[in-house]
């Protein structure tokens, strides 16, 4: 197989974000990063605040949310009527579950793709309601029809609810939501599809997945500040919606209920439209083309160092800007082992990558976003290979 050629940076790009030039930054999928201009924004919108702290929650704040939610609404194709900013998929996750009534000898399906965080969650309301957690097993590459039958036929009378990932983080999986949420149409089952890593990473039409509830966060590919996440939530589950903090706009209902909590920081909300407003001004087809390829070409790189075959690298589902190495066998058993790895070559290498122990095995994360250049995977990559001959 010929090795991907890199992508030609998009102008613009090298002064765009405020990351220190001394550490390789190739996990963009973790946390996102935030360009300056929308630093800008989000401090300009803090000084809006300390002017007049009042004026500024008390005069016009709902109606300043709800325009940024329509914004974001719109950039995901999702009905402006049944979003609702909250601060991350974890509490999205959380709030979705509260909403259930759950009870002794329900359950809750998910798949062992799934990120750490929710299966604790779900684990802990199972546990609180005596309920039942039940992990579907997939292979690593999954076919879609593997992963649509395997969800499906997991999914029976006691069924509460089913959480599938759109793209999945240890794993860097695309999967078949639409697919998923059709097959389990007319069985009752609600379907939460976990999208964190989608907006402004793959182009998106929430509304045609059909999904009861979608959430994604902003905060990671779509260059909003931290504790941006927009829910998406079918009508029928709008009024069933319980906010996890009651405030001020209860009455109003969904989606004012969730997103008003008192005197919060609501200025990510606000600046997350300067944040779609970069994306757009790079060119979203621009910087997907970018970021795919220059992926491909860091896994390659990475992937040959390690003594991978390039044949042998996992698949990379289409359009992701994010993309495996498996580390050799051994190395990595669990996940304390993983972070262990993760830290050594934050420290030695001055590297940021992702690390999880996956069915047994270490598996490497690279993510590829406009600020990233083929040379920061090749040194990455023959430094990785002398840490790992190190021992
Ligand atoms: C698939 C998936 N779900 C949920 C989350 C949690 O996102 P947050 O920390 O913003 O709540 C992540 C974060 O990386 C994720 O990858």
């Amino acid at each position: 197989m010929c090795d991907p050629t890199p992508p030609e940076p998009i102008p613009g790009t090298d002064l765009l974000f405020s990351l220190d030039r001394a550490v390789t930054y190739l996990n963009h999928g973790a946390v996102g990063a935030v360009p300056v201009s929308v630093q800008r924004a989000q401090q300009r919108l803090r000084d809006e605040t300390e002017a007049n702290p009042l004026r500024f929650y008390a005069h016009g704040l709902v109606g300043r949310v709800s325009d940024a939610r329509r914004e974001a609404a719109a950039f995901l194709g999702a009905d402006p009527d049944g979003c609702a900013f909250v601060g991350n998929v974890t509490t999205a996750v959380s709030l979705v579950l509260n909403s259930l009534d759950l009870h002794s000898g329900d359950e809750i399906v998910t798949t062992d793709h799934g990120y750490g965080a929710v299966r604790f969650a779900v684990d802990h309301a199972c546990a609180r309601a005596g309920a039942v957690h039940t992990v579907v097993e997939l292979s690593l590459c999954p076919t879609d029809d593997e992963v649509v039958d395997a969800v499906r036929a997991a999914a029976g009378d006691r069924t509460r609810l089913v959480i599938v990932d759109h793209v999945t983080s240890p794993t860097a999986r695309l999967f078949p939501v639409a697919r998923v949420v059709s097959a389990l149409r007319g069985t009752g089952v609600p379907v939460l599809v976990d999208a964190a890593h989608v907006p402004g990473q793959l182009p998106v039409r929430v509304d045609a997945i059909g999904a009861d509830f979608w959430v994604g966060n902003l905060h990671k590919w779509a260059f909003a500040p931290p504790g941006t996440a927009l829910l998406a939530v079918a009508p029928a589950w709008r009024e069933k919606v319980r906010p996890l903090v009651v405030s001020w706009e209860h009455a109003a209902g969904y989606p004012h209920s969730v997103e008003h909590q008192g005197t919060l920081d609501y200025t990510p909300w606000l600046a997350s439209t300067a944040g779609l407003r970069t994306l757009r001004s790079l060119g979203l087809s621009a910087v997907h083309a970018h970021n795919t390829a220059l992926v491909a070409y860091g896994q390659h790189a990475v992937g040959r160092a390690v003594g991978l075959d390039p044949d042998t690298l996992p698949s990379r589902p289409a359009g992701l800007s994010m993309a495996l190495v498996p580390l050799p066998a051994g190395l990595v058993g669990d996940q304390s082992a993983a972070s262990a790895l993760c830290e050594r070559i934050a420290d030695r290498l001055g590297a940021e990558v992702s690390v999880n122990a996956w069915g047994g095995r270490g598996l490497l994360r690279l993510s590829a976003q406009v600020y990233n250049r083929a040379g920061e995977y090749d040194r990455f990559a023959g430094r990785l290979a002398a840490l790992l001959a190190d021992g």
